[in-house]
């Protein structure tokens, strides 16, 4: 069984340094080649080996997301160290729950949270959910919000559910990220019963039309909006969510990352006085795609609940360890020249 383990580590080596020399889009007469993968459920199973030489003779297929030449979307092509813990993690597949029973994972979790908290620049109380992407960490952090919000005004909505709780107003800016609008939609807040607060040219939430809150709220704001670059103005917004209580959620999916480069920093002012803030690890921290951050001021119960532990902490860990401070600067700042991120 080594072998086949080596065999496929040697394919994925192949592929990986053939991405320099091949095109980027997907080799059209290999994607016309997937149609042989239609077949019915075999009854009978094939040699590992085979399958795993049928899968790699797709491999021109992929987009070459993992190359310097994609530049599509705000990704970063994982790092060799990444994509190694990555693998390790793999082979000792850890239910990682308890830290008790899993020792290993829980500690380098809370490392890993340690030194994000730094590079980000968050508040020592902060915890974290390793999650699959911003999506999945704005839901996360938006279902801790729910509870929080909810938890004031006296209703326990994990225990009693949505229907007859108390109304939650949801403050969103007019060009927040489609997705965050299919979080709120899974949290129960529905896409369309949100406030949207004008925006100005840059897609900027606008501060002197920001509504007068009261009762349980959420404000979510955005660092780094995915046309423009811009951030929403937190200085402003952020003084008047808390005097009304409400709870301050930012979308940082590829934005938050510019507090570890001093150049960018100022752009995230005041976004440590938020209470939750979701990232991608998979953008400037360079890990495997399958990896994001939901970060909660306060942790509840929801935020452990959609994390799973090891195989995303180990990538983060490994790459905070291995650039420090300084590759993630400049990891960053090479993201925003060569993807022309609008900063
Ligand atoms: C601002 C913003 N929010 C959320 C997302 C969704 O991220 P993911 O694809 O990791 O779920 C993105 C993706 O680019 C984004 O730019």
């Amino acid at each position: 069984m080594s072998e086949l383990r080596i065999a496929a580590a040697k394919r994925a080596m192949r592929y990986l340094e053939g991405l320099n020399e091949r095109g980027v889009a997907p080799d059209t007469a290999v994607v016309a080649r997937l149609a042989e993968l239609d077949i019915p459920l075999p009854d009978h199973p094939s040699p590992a080996d085979a399958t795993v030489a049928q899968l790699d003779s797709y491999s021109a297929a992929t987009m070459a997301m993992a190359g310097p030449r994609f530049f599509g979307f705000v990704i970063g092509g994982v790092l060799p160290a990444t994509l190694a813990a990555n693998w390790l993690a793999g082979a000792w597949d850890q239910n990682s729950a308890l830290a008790g029973v899993t020792p290993l994972p829980a500690k380098l979790e809370d490392v890993a949270l340690r030194w994000l908290r730094d590079v980000l620049g968050l508040p020592p109380e902060t915890g974290v959910g390793f999650v699959t992407g911003a999506t999945v960490a704005n839901f996360t952090c938006l279902a801790a919000a729910r509870h929080s919000v909810l938890a004031q005004a006296g209703w326990d909505v994990e225990a009693d559910g949505m229907f007859g709780a108390p109304e939650v107003a949801v403050v969103v800016g007019e060009e927040a990220h489609p997705t965050l609008f299919k979080s709120l939609g899974l949290a129960g807040f529905g896409r369309n019963r949100v406030v949207r607060v004008p925006v100005d040219e840059q897609g900027r939430m606008r501060a002197d039309v920001f509504p007068n809150l009261s009762g349980p709220t959420i404000v979510c704001l955005q660092a780094g909006n995915v046309n423009s670059g811009a951030f929403d103005p937190a200085p402003e917004i952020i003084p008047k969510a808390k005097a009304a209580n409400a709870w301050v959620h930012v979308d940082g999916a590829f934005g938050l990352w510019a507090a570890a480069a001093p150049f960018k920093a100022h752009l995230l002012a005041g976004y440590a006085g938020a209470d939750s803030w979701a990232t991608d690890a998979h953008k400037y921290l360079n890990t495997p795609y399958d990896s994001g951050l939901a970060f909660v001021r306060y942790l509840v119960g929801s935020v452990r609940l959609f994390s799973s532990r090891l195989r995303r902490s180990i990538s983060s860990y490994d790459c905070v360890d291995s650039s420090m401070l300084l590759g993630i600067v400049t990891h960053f700042s090479n993201g925003c020249r060569l993807q022309g991120t609008p900063f």
